[in-house]
């Protein structure tokens, strides 16, 4: 993974990161106070709310910066194990569900037959997928869909299994493709809100490196985007767990 290029550049943008949630704290805090002192009931859930959104990506912002620091310590520790990859993907997709159908966006699990086990550390795994699909959440419209697939890799991949997110989103230009996984690299606003770092591919990159694998984007500007990444086969792992099934929407898919 790349580095900072300046680091007192870098810790320059993070405290601001970090200071704007905490200054969003301290004003609803401040204000909740002033309604509780004059009875005023009205706004204080609405404050209490602002405040936890708030706390809540501080928090994720925090966690980031903790793994950024060991990995470039060289302190991050990986456990790999073999693994059903269709699992994991079912998993961050039934997590993000929620959010996909607040979006009314469409999530659609897809799986390749009789998949390998995979060689990975589980929550590191997960970890980048919900990058991923986070971001996917993000970039794409109200209405779009987004396809998370898994299968045996082929040619210069055999002997890996491939992960896709592709979305309905804007997509990425073909600089984008490349300087998207540099640290705190942000191009257009998501259609939520704009409460990114640029932290979530860099380091969904590394970890993925860690484990033997890689990571790329693919992208047709307008036509959406497609992250995709590798991890190796566990080793001596013949055929997989997962059933011969070629699709599985069952309870992943969503379609308000
Ligand atoms: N699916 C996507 N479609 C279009 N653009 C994307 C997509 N995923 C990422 N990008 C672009 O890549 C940039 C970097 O993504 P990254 O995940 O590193 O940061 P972020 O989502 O902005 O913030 P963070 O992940 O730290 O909360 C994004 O700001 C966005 O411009
Ligand atoms: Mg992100």
């Amino acid at each position: 993974m790349k580095q900072p290029e300046n680091n007192s550049k870098t810790a320059a943008f993070l405290t601001h990161e970090l200071r704007s949630p905490l200054t969003s704290i301290l004003c609803s805090l401040q204000l909740m106070k002033e309604e509780a002192a004059q009875g005023n009931t009205q706004n204080q859930a609405m404050l209490l709310d602002a405040a936890l959104r708030n706390a809540e990506r501080l928090n994720l912002l925090i966690d980031d910066v903790m793994d950024d620091s060991k990995i470039q310590a060289g302190r991050m520790k990986m456990k790999a194990t073999a693994i059903d990859p269709l699992e994991i993907v079912r998993e961050t997709a039934l997590s993000l569900q929620p959010w996909a159908l607040r979006r009314k966006i469409g999530l659609t699990v897809k799986a390749g037959k009789q998949l390998p086990l995979v060689q990975t550390d589980a929550k590191r795994t997960l970890q980048a997928l919900t990058n991923l699909i986070s971001n996917a959440l993000k970039f794409t419209p109200e209405g779009g869909n987004i396809t998370i697939s898994v299968d045996r890799g082929i040619r210069d991949q055999s002997g890996m299994v491939v992960f896709s997110v592709t979305d309905t989103g804007p997509g990425l230009s073909q600089d984008e493709v490349q300087s998207v996984f540099r640290y705190f690299v942000q191009g257009k606003k998501g259609e939520e809100r704009n409460d990114g770092t640029g932290l979530g591919l860099p380091l969904a990159r590394s970890f993925i490196e860690m484990l033997g694998g890689m990571m790329w984007a693919e992208s047709t500007p307008g036509m959406g985007a497609a992250f995709r990444f590798t991890l190796p086969q566990a080793i001596g792992d013949a055929e997989s767990p997962t059933p011969a099934s070629s699709s599985v929407r069952a309870n992943t898919t969503s379609r308000p």
